[in-house]
């Protein structure tokens, strides 16, 4: 038998506030047609004051949890993909996973933070995988939980209209396959992890407790960042299918970071896959970061168009730059 990790729920979680393209344009130099021409965005959701992250990343996992019908006693991890900094962490420490612990009544297992910015989800799926996958821990919940929308400077438009705050959180169990049942048996497949530092200084938070002490404000060269993007995560989805031994026909939903739909549409080109199998929620979340796959995942599963052995793959870039991809069979 082979040790693998399964997916058995998702759970998602959006603010009730929403803030429309036309909202900005009244405090913002800005227009509704600037906004969706350049992303695609219409609206995103916005976190009430006196909401945290981790409160958003506890209402995503309560409802991961009711989908797979288990409880927080079930679980022995927690893995939160949070961005690295005062605002969006609720704390400069701990965790905001071990603040979700506590929240969820969670007394045992553990519970740690992973830093990768918007790669957070992709990153946390490969880690808490290959956690599941040498017996440390049995049941994961793997949160991404965001309140971008706090960390935005409002002067400066070209940032403060693509982002929005959200959480979505899956169940990932450890399982025992038979090696003539991989071709068929629900598991994640694999994970490829890329990260390049000297590019850490066109997408950062200007904050920090060690150099400024204050939380600062996200900082992007977007058209820096738009040329790598397309060309990074090309490479992390093909590097991926050849490993796995897969091929772009074999993907049934391509379930991106939803960064831009400029970006989406432009890895799909690239990479040949149809836009029917592409999910885009960008036009109602905006960017959510770490959060932004599992709530585009949750969309679809809730919709009840992902069927049991479909092959999904999941990919994204963020600050670092961090990019990468994971392909799992539902
Ligand atoms: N409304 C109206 N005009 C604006 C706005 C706005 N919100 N923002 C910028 N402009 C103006 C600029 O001032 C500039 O005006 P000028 O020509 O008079 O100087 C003009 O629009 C063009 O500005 P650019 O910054 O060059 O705009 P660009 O066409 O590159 O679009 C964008 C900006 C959407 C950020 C683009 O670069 C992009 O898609 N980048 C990818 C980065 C991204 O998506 N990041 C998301 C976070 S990172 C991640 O998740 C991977």
């Amino acid at each position: 038998m082979v040790q693998k990790t399964k997916v058995t729920g998702i759970g998602a979680y959006l603010p009730k506030n929403i803030i429309t393209n036309n909202d900005l344009s009244k405090i913002l130099d800005t227009s509704d047609a600037w906004i969706q021409s350049r992303s695609g965005i219409q609206q995103r959701h916005q976190a009430d004051e006196g909401e945290t992250t981790s409160d958003l990343a506890v209402s995503a996992a309560e409802a991961a949890l009711a989908h797979a019908k288990l409880t927080p006693d079930d679980i022995d991890l927690i893995v939160e993909d949070g961005e690295g900094n005062l605002v969006w962490f609720d704390l400069t420490f701990p965790a905001t996973a071990a603040l979700v612990q506590k929240k969820l009544g969670m007394r045992h297992g553990a519970a740690f933070d992973v830093q990768a910015v918007c790669s957070g989800f992709v990153y946390g799926l490969s880690v808490a995988s290959a956690m599941l996958e040498t017996g440390q821990a049995k049941r994961a919940l793997l949160i991404g939980a965001e309140t971008m929308t706090r960390l935005l400077d409002m002067q400066d438009r070209a940032t403060a209209v693509l982002f929005g705050d959200g959480a979505g959180a899956i169940v990932l169990e450890a399982c025992e396959v038979a090696p003539e049942d991989l071709d068929t048996a629900s598991h994640v497949m694999g994970s490829y992890l890329r990260s390049d530092g000297e590019l850490s200084d066109i997408l950062y938070g200007d904050g920090g407790p060690s150099t400024s002490g204050t939380t600062g404000h996200l900082r992007m060269q977007g058209r820096e960042v738009y040329r790598h993007a397309v060309g990074n995560i090309s490479d992390a989805i093909n590097t991926l299918l050849q490993r796995t031994g897969m091929s772009i026909a074999d993907v049934d939903w391509f379930v991106p970071h939803q960064a831009n739909k400029r970006i989406i549409d432009g890895v799909a080109k690239k990479i040949g896959l149809p836009l029917e199998k592409t999910v885009v929620t960008i036009h109602q979340h905006a960017n959510t970061s770490a959060a932004s796959i599992p709530l585009a995942l949750c969309q679809i599963v809730q919709e009840g168009k992902v069927r049991r052995g479909d092959i999904i793959m999941l990919e994204a870039m963020g600050g670092g730059l961090t990019w990468g991809a994971n392909l799992i069979r539902w």
